[in-house]
């Protein structure tokens, strides 16, 4: 089977002589206006949902038993039934669904009356003068506190954080009277969640699912000579996901103006074929609305441009100009195509560069520019090779994927593109290859970070379809939206290079019902290829097996931790009431031997940076208790990194697995960074265990085991544990060694432990019995014969003084900008003391102000805001943010007693355009 998608090129020899004063500027729109609306918005949360006002969306469940801990590979029980109220909104909130409902027979029609009209509320007269001043993208829960104790409201599963409740976003907007030809649509690119939206006291619509972005038409209701009063009603439930989901408008939102004729609603779609380096053929497929009271014939050319390094060059190709007649109140969709030689491709680094082009589409009636609309996207072949496994513009890329959620650690989950380009730079770094959105669409600036740094990335959509997971998840409102929130992520992200697959769900309840759970996975994954036939689709099973009809409906096969196993291990004999599995890459293998098997979600081993617990496993893979890896008492489980959740396996075993079954496409860890929420195995804890990386973004060892497989040209090599043991002098402490090298060498005190090469389905070279002495572990890493690499640890002195490192000196001040420094505790010689534990005061002076401190422990329940954070384990974490428009010295410092006060000074720029 093979999938080619996005585009080419034909380079038009005149262009490159009449298109050099073809500037940037001459190809923004006059006629169509993207407004940023994210500044003065006032916000009330209401302090329990019994005090709320009664516009809710539908009435819930009640909900009779909570069980925080379950873990994931629970079987889903039956969807609980809801009893509809005559109150409800929801039959004024279904007809935003309409657009993506397909049927027209299944439209829904907005009954009579104006629900709210009379609340005050939504009206502008309301004073919201005591209301807090915030600006999107906001979340309402990730300020704390966290709920500590037994019985919190939120439990640890959804990070202990006050996500739940209901609130009110307001702000005014301003359209003048020249305006009254426009078109207005207010573009929410996600709120968590129930939105319904009032524009000048009228119920416009909304959206409850809170991780798709939304489109609703204001036209009707703007008052065109001057102030319009938004009124925005979120409800959040409790015991809605099993992570944290953050609360509020937490991504963008916008203001779109345009002219009555207009390019639809995300609705441009770049398609590719035949793409070699030579040429390759692009599609470029245009829907314009005619929102106006007459017949129209316009004319549309879509012309293309590479991005260079974000600026964009010169014309290189453009489609045949077509006209078509689009009568009142219509769509036409006009098919384009051109071809474009020697097309620059997109492709994964290292070996291939993600070369991105722009389509900028000119609509225009009677000679006059009505409409510009920008589409990015790349070109690039992919094929799926059941054999191999995914092949870029003809080169194998083993999928070196990992698993991310939606949250942003101590920012929560308001997006902000300079904490998720960290991210992903820190995932590069590691070797990360290819990113599966866990478990629902991201923010559509995540997906343009996606396409620009070149990964690979599985858009997932759903957690559960009718079979709940938690009892207020999305179960509730499946059988109203799966159909628009489905065709929505696909058609906002179909034109990302990056996206290679799209997936329909994950381990949903639906793997148990046969037939039933097929045919319904079939019935999503039909609606997303009807919105993109270009790409395929999966849904990750942890419980269906090959023999089962789940499968058969999608087109790749994407195991969670299936193909290494599920509780294979002795110490499961008799666990009888929990999932187990043997090894399933070979039997899918063969039953699909047409399709890829890829595994969605591998490992889910656990550790708590700079943690080693004694006594270590002999085993490759243990799970965790109490004595073995785990310690309940301080809730921290040991960075040896062999421990894994009950269904999980350690990386080793990961690896071993997919070299056995090298027809695998390669896994997707969970998880790349430490997320809010699910601290298996300690749920008294605010955050997980999981992550590669912990939540401040600092690298756990395993960090470097995976480097050692991911970048094999990377010379590297790291010794665990750290060698601060005093209770540990004559105690057998073991070593381990991971490097990208193939031999090492091991000295304590510069007398040789032995040198040892890796062993076939090895992945780590282990010292065992080393004694505990103090000083100086040397490793030095050969590969093929020759030194490689070397590393050292030491014991080192008490901590003595700070060391900031700041991962950006220079921000740009816009109020968004952030500079992410880390905190060392050093002893005097400089080295990084690994127990060091010390609270940190932090201040700031300047033109920043410091949003939030972390320190990566899942312990910690200080609040992310405060500027008083414990280091844990040698490290904390500030992060600093800009204020709009001020520019200037900005110096943060560090006091903690016992150590030397230390500062570090960044500088705030004119934001550059
Ligand atoms: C998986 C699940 C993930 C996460 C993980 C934790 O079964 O798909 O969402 O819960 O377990 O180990």
């Amino acid at each position: 089977m093979s999938f080619t998608y996005l585009s080419a090129r034909r380079i038009l020899p005149f262009v490159l002589l009449f298109g050099l004063f073809f500037s940037c500027r001459e190809q923004e729109s006059p006629t169509r206006e993207r407004i940023s609306i994210n500044e003065g918005w006032k916000f009330m949360k209401y302090g329990s949902p019994e005090v709320a006002d009664s516009m809710f969306y539908d009435v819930r469940p009640e909900i009779l038993t909570v069980d925080d801990t379950k873990a994931a590979d629970t079987p889903a029980t039956e969807a609980e039934q809801l009893k509809a109220s005559k109150k409800a909104l929801k039959p004024y909130i279904l007809p935003t669904a309409n657009p993506y409902i397909k049927d027209p027979l299944k439209h829904h029609v907005r009954p009579e009356g104006h629900p709210g009209s009379d609340f005050p509320l939504v009206q502008s007269s309301y004073d919201d003068s005591g209301w807090e001043n915030v600006t999107l993208p906001h979340d309402w829960a990730i300020a704390g506190p966290f709920q500590e104790g037994p019985n919190p409201d939120v439990g640890g599963g959804m990070g202990r954080l006050p996500s739940n409740g209901i609130a009110w976003y307001r702000r005014q907007i301003n359209i003048s009277k020249t305006e009254q030809d426009k078109v207005i649509y207010l573009d929410i690119d996600g709120a968590m969640s129930y939105a319904m939206v009032w524009l000048n006291g009228y119920l416009v619509g909304g959206w409850p699912y809170g991780y798709n972005s939304f489109r609703l038409d204001l036209t009707p209701h703007i008052n065109f000579e001057g102030i319009n009063q938004l009124a925005i009603r979120l409800d959040n439930p409790n015991h809605s996901a099993r992570w944290y989901p953050g609360g509020g408008l937490y991504r963008n939102v916008w203001l779109t103006k345009t002219n009555k004729v207009h390019v639809a609603h995300w609705g441009t779609t770049v398609t590719t074929s035949k793409v070699s380096k030579a040429s390759a053929q692009i599609g470029i497929k245009v829907h314009v609305v005619n929102r106006s009271d007459s017949d129209t014939e316009i004319e549309t050319i879509t012309k293309i441009y590479p991005i260079n390094n974000g600026t964009i060059g010169l014309q290189t190709a453009a489609t045949e100009k077509v006209t078509t007649k689009i009568p009142a109140g219509n769509t036409a969709t006009l098919n384009t195509a051109t071809t474009l030689e020697n097309p620059r491709l997109w492709g994964p680094p290292p070996t291939q560069t993600p070369h991105l082009y722009r389509a900028i589409t000119h609509v225009s009636q009677n000679g006059v520019g009505i409409d510009t609309y920008k589409t990015d996207f790349g070109i690039r072949d992919i094929k799926f090779d059941p054999n191999q496994g995914i092949l870029v513009n003809n080169e194998l890329i083993k999928l070196q994927g990992v698993n991310e959620h939606h949250d942003l650690g101590a920012l929560g989950a308001a997006f902000n593109v300079s904490a998720a380009t960290r991210k992903l730079h820190i995932l590069k770094e590691m070797g990360v290859n290819a990113i599966r959105m866990a478990h629902n669409p991201p923010a559509p600036e995540l997906l343009e970070l996606t396409d620009k740094m070149g990964f690979l990335v599985i858009d997932e959509v759903f957690d559960s379809w009718k079979r709940k997971k938690t009892p207020h998840d999305f179960h509730l409102i499946f059988p109203d939206w799966y159909e628009a929130d489905a065709r929505a992520m696909v058609r906002r992200d179909k034109n990302h290079p990056s996206i290679v697959i799209w997936s329909y769900g994950n381990e949903v309840g639906e793997q148990y019902t046969g037939i039933e759970g097929a045919t319904l996975g079939k019935t999503l994954s039909d609606i997303i290829k009807d919105e993109d036939p270009t790409r395929p689709t999966t849904s990750a099973m942890n419980w269906a097996k090959s023999d089962m009809p789940f499968p058969t409906a999608m087109d790749v096969i994407s195991l969670n931790y299936q193909g290494e196993g599920i509780r294979q291990d002795p110490i499961f004999d008799t666990v009888t009431n929990r999932i187990k599995t043997k090894p399933q890459y070979g039997p899918f293998h063969e039953k699909f031997p047409n399709k890829v098997i890829l595994s969605s979600e591998t490992a889910s081993a656990a550790s708590s940076r700079g943690v080693y617990l004694f006594p270590v496993t002999d085993l490759t893979s243990s799970p965790i208790r109490d004595g073995m890896g785990g310690d309940s008492n301080i809730r921290q489980v040991s960075a040896y990194e062999l421990y894994a959740v009950d269904f999980g396996s350690s990386a080793d075993k990961v690896f071993a697995s997919l070299d056995k079954h090298p027809y695998s496409a390669g896994e997707f860890v969970w998880t790349g960074f430490d997320y809010l929420g699910e601290p298996t195995p300690y749920y008294e804890s605010r955050s997980s265990y999981n992550g590669i990386i912990d939540l401040a973004g600092f690298p756990k060892d395993r960090y470097y085991l995976y480097q050692s497989r991911w970048r094999p040209d990377l010379p590297m090599v790291h010794i665990l544990p750290h060698w601060n043991w005093p209770d540990r002098i004559g105690k057998t402490s073991p070593v381990h060694v991971f490097t990208s090298g193939d031999e090492v060498e091991l000295f304590l005190n510069g007398t040789s432990l032995g040198r040892k090469k890796k062993a076939a389905y090895a992945y780590r070279l282990r010292w065992d019995d080393v004694i505990y002495q103090p000083g100086e572990l040397k490793a030095i890493a050969y590969k093929k014969g020759s030194v490689w690499s070397e590393a050292t640890v030491k014991t080192t002195g008490e901590p003595a003084q700070m060391v900031a490192v700041a991962d950006r000196d220079e921000i740009n001040a816009d109020g968004k900008d952030l500079s992410f420094i880390t905190i060392q505790l050093t002893d005097t010689d400089g080295l990084i003391v690994p127990t060091a534990d010390n609270p940190i005061a932090f201040g700031i002076e300047g033109p920043g102000e410091i949003i939030a401190t972390d320190n990566g422990d899942p312990t910690d329940m200080t609040e992310f805001p405060s500027t008083q954070r414990k280091a844990f384990n040698g490290s904390a974490l500030v992060v600093v943010r800009s204020i709009p428009g001020k520019t200037g010295k900005i110096t943060v410092k560090m006091e903690s007693d016992g150590l030397k006060a230390s500062q570090i000074t960044l500088t705030a720029v004119p934001k550059k355009r």
